[in-house]
């Protein structure tokens, strides 16, 4: 079978406007998308850029928009689109470096803004138990899944209107640390994600748990947040 292949092709250094070339690519059995995009590079147009490392959906760096969504370019099988007709463009909402490779910078500038490392509590007796059945602990397993691909951050229609919302992986990020009772800057992460950038800005439309390669809820994670900011204004919040 003959895929029909259409790549978003732009060099800011040198193109005044992006353009789409097409080609023609044999399918083979369990083909992703990213073997697509490898073989363009291979045998008919050297100069295509794009990012990749692991291609076992560990790294998170191929994310792309693959017919009209965020999805990681290794994880996708081409079987899975339906369709012998491929579109694959860069990760919306990010700046573009060169046709498919974006640039990560403003996703782990607002990561950083969280602070995304636990910073322990100095009165605790080490080894600090987390039991693993107590029903925080539930909720914060599944979102250390993430492996800061993007795709979330490119689903995020308020990330699209406001680029200086934190968006959806940071807050992801910030509720696994606020939900550790080992953390001591609980507060002070609480004072960022309730500024304008934060939790007041999600919409609760759930684009990021849509496009999620590892199934993470980010819409789940920022309720609990806004949750925190309303309990702490009140006066009601321990952390
Ligand atoms: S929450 Fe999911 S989509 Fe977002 S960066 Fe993490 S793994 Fe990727
Ligand atoms: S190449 Fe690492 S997640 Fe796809």
């Amino acid at each position: 079978m003959t895929l029909n292949v259409k790549v978003f092709r732009f060099n800011p250094e040198t193109d005044k406007m992006p353009r789409f070339d097409t080609f023609k690519i044999e399918e083979f059995p369990n083909m992703a998308v990213l073997d697509v995009v490898m073989n363009i590079q291979n045998y008919h147009d050297p100069t295509l850029a794009y990012r990749c490392s692991c291609r076992i959906g560990m790294c998170g760096s191929c994310a792309m928009y693959i017919n009209g969504r965020p999805r990681l370019a290794c994880r996708t099988q081409v079987s899975s689109l339906g369709t012998k007709d491929i579109t694959i463009m860069p990760l919306p909402n990010l700046p573009i470096i060169r046709d498919l490779a974006v640039d990560m910078e403003p996703f782990f500038e607002k990561y950083k803004k969280i602070k995304p490392y636990l910073i322990p509590k100095q009165d605790l007796k080490e080894p600090v138990i987390c039991k693993p059945d107590s029903g925080e602990r539930e909720l914060i397993d599944y979102m250390l899944e993430c492996i800061t691909c993007g795709a979330c951050y490119g689903a995020c229609t308020m990330v699209a209107t406001d680029p200086h919302y934190l968006g959806p992986a940071a807050l992801t990020r910030a509720y696994c640390l606020i939900a550790d009772k080992r953390d001591a800057a609980t507060r002070e992460r609480l004072v960022i994600v309730e500024q304008s950038e934060g939790v007041w800005r999600c919409h609760t439309q759930f684009n990021c748990a849509e496009v999620c390669p590892k199934k993470i809820v980010p819409t789940q994670a920022i309720q609990q947040l806004k949750k925190r900011c309303v309990f702490k204004r009140l006066g009601l919040f321990r952390g």
